[in-house]
């Protein structure tokens, strides 16, 4: 059977950037090392007056089709995954097309395009719908484009406003792909919660505390389901665990969870045995409270053993390159997380190809899905070609002020001008509305 999955990516940040430590936590009055240390982040990347998640999409986009010489005849299918969405039934791929067949001879006219709304798993169920069209051989040989693209903005003083981010990951589905091919398995959490959402409005209602409980619990069922699904959750089965990462301090909260399930019954947990004992059963307790406590201490320890943080330092770390220094992409966070573990690896000179991946997703409200990649061959001389890091240097870096009036003129209930802070160089920009409500773009060389 032919191989299916990511033949290729591409990343766009928002040019502007929010220094967390320097700029946003003197005028919150907070500690710098809630930001970087507690949650993670350095920075947060945020779009320029002319750029939305259209022009992001279409930017990546560009580049990727450019990349591999595609024109838009070789492209069967658009999805986009964002949460930003501005309309409630154009969808956002449309633009992107539109944007794109200004420069690309050709059009989009034969592609099926759409837009997936499951807060910030929308991102890989937009692969997922991608992968499996491809293998019903309904593409006739095309390829498809999934786009992950938000601007990630708070309301101004929610705590979540330091976890704010902005930017696009275009990624090309294809038979025979150079970066990973995606397993079968899946395992899915998924539950009726109300963690995060945004009931017809701009910015999210979110129970902070509480959606980061919903992560854990839902990440659980769907490790849970992944295995009881065939799926291999062994840690030295797999190189990197990219996970949806709002923060980085969310995911190490996580990870450790997901090492302790990983190991039980193994011959990591016989040896871990004689340093911090075996893990604590549900069954061995009477009373739930108990077991809640000797799990807890059991988990402390294991956060402290040699054996996971190595592990951690190897298959978790690295994801983070990025985030840290955009914050939270919604549905494009998962993606960035494995891009970077990628771009760390190549880095440090490992050999990955054939090796495996385990990728955890997720989307407030609540689901979470895990399934597993193997890197194909191509996957150094795709990663090296990545322009992100270059892209994360010259963001400008903006005053406290100036974020005041960037967040501001991106406020729908807003009717703030300003100047842009950049420049525009080949790229698409947003250019006004049009007579009937519908935003309009061009390309600047
Ligand atoms: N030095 C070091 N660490 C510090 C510190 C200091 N000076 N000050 C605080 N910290 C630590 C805290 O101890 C805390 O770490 P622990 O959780 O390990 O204890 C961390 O920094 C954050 O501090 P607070 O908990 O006090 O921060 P907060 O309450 O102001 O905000 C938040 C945290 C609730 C997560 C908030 O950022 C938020 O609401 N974010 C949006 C929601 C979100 O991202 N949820 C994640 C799960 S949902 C999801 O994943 C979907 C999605 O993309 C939104």
């Amino acid at each position: 059977m032919t191989e299916v999955g990511i033949d290729g990516v591409e990343i766009w940040t928002g040019k502007l950037k929010l220094d967390l430590a320097e700029t946003f936590a003197p005028a919150q009055g907070e500690d710098p090392g809630k930001y970087t240390k507690g949650l993670g982040l350095n920075a947060s990347s945020l779009p320029d007056v002319y750029e939305d998640i259209v022009t992001m999409g279409a930017n990546a986009s560009k580049r990727l089709m450019e990349r591999k010489g595609l024109s838009p005849e070789d492209i069967g299918r658009i999805d986009v995954a964002t949460e930003s969405s501005f309309d409630q039934s154009k969808p956002v791929s449309t633009y992107v097309a539109g944007c794109l067949e200004q420069t690309f001879d050709g059009d989009f006219h034969h592609a099926n395009k759409g837009e997936r709304k499951f807060a910030c798993v929308s991102g890989t169920q937009s692969l997922d719908d991608a992968y499996n069209w491809i293998r019903a051989g309904r593409n006739q040989g095309r390829k498809a484009l999934v786009i992950a693209t938000d601007t990630a903005l708070y309301a101004r003083d929610d705590p979540g406003e330091a976890t704010q981010g902005a930017g696009a990951v275009a990624m090309l589905i294809d038979e025979d792909p150079d970066l990973v091919t995606l397993g079968d398995e899946q395992g899915f959490g998924s539950a009726d919660e109300t963690d995060f959402l945004k009931p017809n409005q701009q910015f999210p209602s979110v129970d902070g505390k509480r959606s980061m409980q919903v992560y854990l619990a839902r990440m659980r069922e769907a490790m849970i389901d992944f295995a009881r699904n065939g799926g291999d959750t062994h840690p030295d089965n797999f190189e990197l665990a990219p996970f949806h990462t709002p923060f980085p301090g969310m995911v190490r909260k996580a990870a450790v969870l997901g090492y302790r399930h990983c190991i039980r019954d193994t011959e990591i947990e016989d040896e871990l045995a004689e340093e911090i004992g075996r893990q604590p059963r549900r069954e061995a307790f009477d009373d739930h409270e108990a077991f809640l406590d000797a799990i807890t201490e059991y988990t402390d320890k294991l956060a402290e053993t040699t054996a996971y943080e190595e592990w951690y330092a190897k298959t978790v770390e690295p994801t983070f390159a990025i985030s840290r220094e955009v914050g939270n992409w919604y549905t494009g966070s998962v993606h960035l997380a494995r891009a970077a573990g990628l771009a760390e690896a190549l880095e440090d000179g490992r050999d990955l190809t054939g090796r495996n991946m385990l990728v955890s997703s997720y989307g407030s409200g609540a689901q979470a899905e895990i399934h597993a990649e193997t890197i194909q061959e191509g996957w150094a001389e795709e990663i090296e070609q990545l322009n992100i890091f270059e892209q994360i240097e010259k963001r400008n870096e903006i005053t406290f002020e100036e974020y005041e009036s960037i967040h501001d003129v991106h406020n729908h209930d807003e009717t703030t001008e300003m100047e842009p802070l950049t420049s525009p160089d080949g790229e698409f920009v947003f250019d006004g509305w049009g007579r009937m409500g519908e935003r309009k773009y061009t390309y600047v060389e």
